[in-house]
């Protein structure tokens, strides 16, 4: 009997770090049997240009399926499809807001709050500098509510000497934290 695949949703929210969103969905696309799912929010698509060269065009490209931000009747808002996991990558302050309250008007924070209510891991890879109270409250809460909130601040303890190579570490422990086998990047005491 075939696998079924691991439907991972990654979704790029309007942060500062759109390399990371490239870097795990390049990831993951390396992982056997998982099925990329990408939300892109209008926001992210302002700050794209900004950052990448890539185009919207060229970021959905990294995923199997692709849904708008806009459609609440996607398959990912509810908690009968099967999905895996879901990262927000990079997570900006508002959409980390809204999954804190449970304010689903949108599809990432939609299917963000399936992964709450159905257990199921969720990752918010968050990104602002410094951070508000506000902020720091709404990372408490969604923490306190089975999120992992993962900040875009990478290790250097592997001596990174590329953006990529800092980069990849972030990506690696997101993989760790959705519980998929990689190699992505070198992991402390691990390399004899
Ligand atoms: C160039 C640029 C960089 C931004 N960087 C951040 C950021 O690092 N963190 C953040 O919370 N918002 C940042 N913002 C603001 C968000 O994009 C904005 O609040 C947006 O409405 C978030 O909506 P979304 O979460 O639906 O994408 C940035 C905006 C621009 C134009």
């Amino acid at each position: 009997m075939t696998q079924p695949p691991r439907r991972v949703v990654v979704a790029v929210s309007g942060g500062s770090g759109l390399v990371y969103a490239v870097d795990l969905l390049q990831a993951l696309g390396r992982v056997p049997h998982v099925e990329r799912h990408l939300i892109v929010t209008a926001g992210a698509k302002q700050v794209l240009p900004t950052e990448l060269d890539l185009g919207v065009h060229g970021l959905e490209a990294l995923a199997e399926v692709v849904h708008k931000d806009a459609d609440l009747g996607a398959p990912i808002a509810s908690g009968s499809f099967r999905a895996h996991g879901m990262v927000v990558v990079p997570c900006s302050a508002g959409t980390l807001a809204k999954v804190a309250q449970g304010f689903t008007d949108n599809l990432v924070a939609r299917a963000a709050h399936v992964c709450l209510k159905e257990r199921r891991p969720l990752v918010l890879t968050v990104r602002e500098a410094p951070y508000s109270r506000p902020m720091l409250a709404n990372m408490l809460a969604v923490h306190d509510a089975g999120a992992v909130v993962m900040p875009a601040a990478p290790g250097f303890y592997h001596r990174p000497s590329t953006v990529g190579e800092l980069v990849a570490g972030v990506t690696a422990r997101t993989l760790d934290l959705l519980g998929l086998e990689h190699e992505h990047a070198p992991r402390w005491k691990d390399d004899d």
